[in-house]
This record gives C-alpha cells, sequence and structure tokens, in this order.
C-alpha cells in the first residue's frame, strides 16, 4: 500500500469540498481514474464509464467504474461494472446500443454492449459484454475474446460504431502505431479490414484510444470522417496527447484528404486536439439522439508524465468538461472546432464582472475572483476597435497576497496564447508539472475571443470561438481569496470582460 493508499482510507468518505476537488468536472468519488470508456446515451441517460482503480490511488489493475448523468454535469455514482477476470485487467473501449439486437443477445430488443480490451501481462485481445437492464448489471459474453490476438504487444482501446451505408458495425482499434479497422455483422466475429495512420502524423509515443466519427462541415451537407487518434509521448505540450485527421471512410478503409505522408515525428501537418498539457484518449458519446444531433466528446485531464502523482486525494484525476464537437473549412483546411457543451451555460449564476477596461501600461485591472467555479469571457480588441497588432496582454488567476497564480498571455505579435503554471509553488512535486504551454492563433479578424472554464483544479481555455483549446491541471496555494488581474504592454489593448459564476455540481 502507497502513502497516498493509507492517507486515503482515513478519509472514510469525500466531502466534495476537498482542495483542488473540481466543481464541474467528473471525479471519481475516491481512488484512481484515468481514459473514459463506454460513453453512450440511452433512455435518457448519459453513460459514462472509466479506468477505475477501486483499490488504490495509483493506475493498477483496471476495472470500469460507471456514472450516468441526464445533463452531462450531475453524475450519479454507480457501483463498478466491469471487474478484472481469469483474461486479464479491462483496458479501455466503448459501448454502443444493438438496437436491432444484431447480436441476438437481447432476444429481439435492444440493449448495451461493452467493447472492451481483456489485457493480460502477456496479451490484449478483444472482448465485449451486455447489459438488458439500462447498465445497472454486465454479464460477460461467453465467447470472450471476440478479437483474440498472440502476436501484437499493443492491441487496445476497441472503439466501435454502428456503419449505415454498409449496415455493418466497424471498430477502430489501436496497435501499436497504427490504428486497425474491423467490420462485423453482429458484434461477435470480425474482420479485419485495413490499417491506417503508418506514415501519418506524430508518432512521439505509442497509438491508444481511437474514435472515427462522420461529420457535417458547418454550413454545408458535405459529409467528412475525423479520426481521433492518442499518442502517448511526444505530444504537443509534451507528454501524453491527441491528433486528428480528416479524411473519408468508406466502411472499410480511412484516407486522409489531401493525402499527407512523412509527417512522422511531428511536422506541420499534424493537427493537435488540444494543446495543453491534460486532456487524453478523447471518446465521443455513441447514440447520440437523432434529433439532437451533436458530437460530443471528453477527455481525461491528465498526463501520463505525472498523472500518478499528482497531490489530491482521496481521489485522483477528472474528465474534461463535455465538449461539441464541429468541423469547419477556412481555404481549403478542416478544422475542428470544440466548446463547451450547452448544458455548462444553463449553470450559469451570478455576473461579477461586465465591461470594458481600457489598459494603460502601468495600469493592472484587479478584478476579486469568485469562490466557486467561473467563466471569463475576455474579447480583446485595439482602442477603438483598431488590431491589436502588437504588445502582450497578461491575464493571471488565483493571484493572492504573495501567493503566485497561473497566467494567460496574449502575444499579438506572435500570434500565440501562453499558459504558465511553472510559477506556481505546488506545481514542484514532478519535474513535468510546472510548465508553459502555448497554441498558436491567427489574428487576422483584428480582435480575439478567450473564454476560460475555471475550476478548483484547472483552466480549460478556447481560443477563437474554439479553433484551438488548451486544458491544464493548476494547484493553487489555498488563500481566503483570489484575485483576477488584467495588464498589458506594447499597444494599449481594449479587452471586452464577461465574467460569470456556474453553479458547482455538489
Ligand atoms: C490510455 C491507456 C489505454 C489503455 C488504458 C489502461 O491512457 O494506456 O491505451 O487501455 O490506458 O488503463
Amino acid at each position: 500500500m502507497t502513502l497516498d493508499d493509507k492517507l486515503a482510507k482515513k478519509i472514510e468518505k469525500a466531502t466534495y469540498q476537498e482542495p483542488y476537488r473540481p466543481h464541474l468536472h467528473f471525479t471519481p468519488e475516491k481512488k484512481w481514474m484515468n481514459d473514459p470508456n463506454g460513453m453512450v446515451f440511452y433512455e435518457g441517460e448519459y453513460h459514462l464509464f472509466y479506468q477505475f482503480h477501486p483499490d488504490s490511488m495509483q493506475w493498477g489493475p483496471m476495472h470500469w467504474g460507471h456514472a450516468v448523468s441526464r445533463d452531462l454535469l450531475e453524475w450519479e455514482h454507480l457501483p463498478v461494472a466491469l471487474e478484472p477476470d481469469e483474461l486479464g485487467m479491462i483496458f479501455s473501449g466503448s459501448a454502443i446500443v444493438d438496437w436491432h439486437d444484431t447480436s441476438g443477445l437481447f432476444n429481439g430488443g435492444h440493449g448495451l454492449v461493452a467493447i472492451y480490451t481483456s489485457a493480460s501481462e502477456s496479451t490484449q485481445q478483444q472482448s465485449i459484454a451486455y447489459s438488458t437492464d439500462r447498465g445497472r448489471t454486465w454479464v460477460k459474453y461467453n465467447g470472450n475474446p471476440v478479437i483474440p490476438n498472440t502476436e501484437l504487444k499493443d492491441f487496445r482501446d476497441p472503439k466501435v460504431f454502428w456503419h449505415h451505408e454498409t449496415n455493418r458495425w466497424v471498430m477502430v482499434l489501436a496497435a501499436g502505431q497504427e490504428i486497425m479497422i474491423y467490420s462485423s455483422p453482429n458484434l461477435l466475429n470480425w474482420t479485419y479490414e485495413s490499417s491506417f495512420g503508418k506514415c501519418e502524423g506524430a508518432h512521439g509515443g505509442v497509438w491508444e484510444c481511437p474514435d472515427l466519427f462522420a461529420i457535417e462541415v458547418e454550413g454545408t451537407k458535405e459529409l467528412k470522417w475525423v479520426m481521433q487518434v492518442d499518442i502517448g509521448d511526444g505530444a504537443i505540450a509534451g507528454g501524453s496527447g491527441g491528433q486528428y485527421f480528416v479524411g473519408e471512410f468508406d466502411g472499410r478503409t480511412f484516407v486522409t484528404e489531401p493525402k499527407v505522408t512523412g509527417t512522422l515525428d511531428g511536422g506541420n501537418a499534424v493537427r493537435w486536439v488540444d494543446y495543453g498539457k491534460d486532456f487524453y484518449a478523447t471518446q465521443s458519446f455513441s447514440d447520440m439522439p437523432v434529433k439532437d444531433g451533436r458530437r460530443i466528446w471528453m477527455a481525461w485531464m491528465s498526463n501520463w508524465q505525472y498523472a500518478n502523482d499528482v497531490p489530491t486525494s482521496p481521489w485522483r484525476s477528472a474528465m474534461s468538461l463535455p465538449r461539441e464537437v464541429s468541423l469547419v473549412q477556412e481555404e481549403h483546411v478542416y478544422e475542428l472546432i470544440q466548446k463547451p457543451v450547452a448544458e455548462l451555460f444553463n449553470r450559469s449564476e451570478n455576473i461579477f464582472v461586465d465591461r470594458t477596461i481600457s489598459i494603460e501600461e502601468e495600469n493592472t485591472s484587479i478584478i476579486p475572483q469568485p469562490d466557486g467555479p467561473f467563466v471569463l469571457d475576455l474579447m480583446m480588441k485595439g482602442v477603438n476597435g483598431g488590431e491589436p497588432e502588437q504588445g502582450q496582454m497578461v491575464v493571471t488567476l488565483f493571484q493572492s497576497d504573495r501567493k503566485k497564480g497561473c497566467s494567460v498571455t496574449v502575444d499579438f505579435e506572435q500570434g500565440e496564447v501562453a499558459f504558465d503554471r511553472a510559477g506556481m509553488k505546488n506545481s514542484e512535486f514532478h519535474e513535468h508539472f510546472p510548465a508553459v504551454t502555448t497554441a498558436p492563433f491567427s489574428a487576422k479578424a483584428g480582435a480575439l475571443h478567450l473564454q476560460l472554464v475555471v475550476d478548483r483544479g484547472s483552466v480549460e481555455i478556447f481560443i477563437d470561438g474554439g479553433r484551438r483549446t488548451m486544458t491544464n491541471l493548476i494547484l493553487p496555494e489555498q488563500a481566503d481569496s483570489y484575485a483576477i488581474t488584467i495588464s498589458a504592454s506594447g499597444k494599449k489593448p481594449e479587452v471586452d470582460c464577461l465574467g460569470f459564476t456556474i453553479k458547482s455540481v455538489w
């Protein structure tokens, strides 16, 4: 038992008021969590399963933890759904609704099927389990594994969806440095179709947790396919992170467009999902109701560099906010846009700042920071609407007497937003945690919109309407109160500043 586990054991029940306990983001009550798994909407409920070690504060024999929600923000914890068995631990995977009983597991009715990796010391294979009672209890299929494997070392994280055009199930699976695509008429028998990615994208680490879905290009009827792939190391902010590809999928092969080759190890062609250090293993919800039509995804808000050591107790790790994903086309380039789901804004409470701040060089504007979670919307522009093409603007959060907070710096000359948690004292617990992460933006429009969603232990930044996002954990020193400060250098910009609190989920 580690020291962490001993401490966590002393704390019998979570109070949900612990330092750094998120008030908007999903956390397990206690113990270790990593990737989101099995995200599916069924009979009015969103299901979130997650990689869970119920006996420890550190990664270990993986189970699937389980929670349900009706609004994506208030989650009800349910008992562990899947426990390790003779085939091994229960690694990451997905869940779908078998509406027409293609599997024959539902007596002509419908129900939930989870597709996961059975991982032992020696092998990783794909297995399934099913539930006939809205996910409350699970039965493992007696023909597991449905995709056996004795050859490949890394062969995991199945994401399954129904492909209408070919009338069958499709699975994307991470296999070393590529994605394998399988198909099946019934979820039980799978056929290998093709592989993707050996010569595309970033390859700084093992590929993990793929997702593949069709999405309409905004404002058109054009359909594109987005492949999301995580890499265990070598992502844009260091350590683990996600990349995506846009292309075509015919039910068998995925091809990017335009075809990009030879971009091993992070050439310019890599499209990063997020520019912060803490956004990994992204997965989107399956079976969203047609009348809703949104593509919503969520990620694990941590980084394998230090995940096992983040000093929170009695739980470790949170999920990102659920984000609505869309695709736009600008000058022949397809770009993903991510925004917090609308459900977040339904919880808006008090406006604590609503004004235009003209920043003089020697002045710092100080805004008292609310206690709980909040959103800060900043529209930055030049004085009298001109372009703020020179100079820098710095916004600090969690600033208190003599205690250094974190900061967001917008550099208009470089076209770059930087997030700095390096100066925060509590960042020192691990060499890779004190970091400055950066994301590029194009300030063509002469103004830049930043939306900051601030919770007790994280800052998610949505840059330029969500064209770029930057997600980072933070560990503020405890203080009676904090301030937000805004200052600038160079050309004096103006900032339209709107801040409002969001009702805690606890
Ligand atoms: C990603 C990952 C997956 C694996 C799981 C194990 O974070 O490494 O590839 O299934 O975590 O917990």
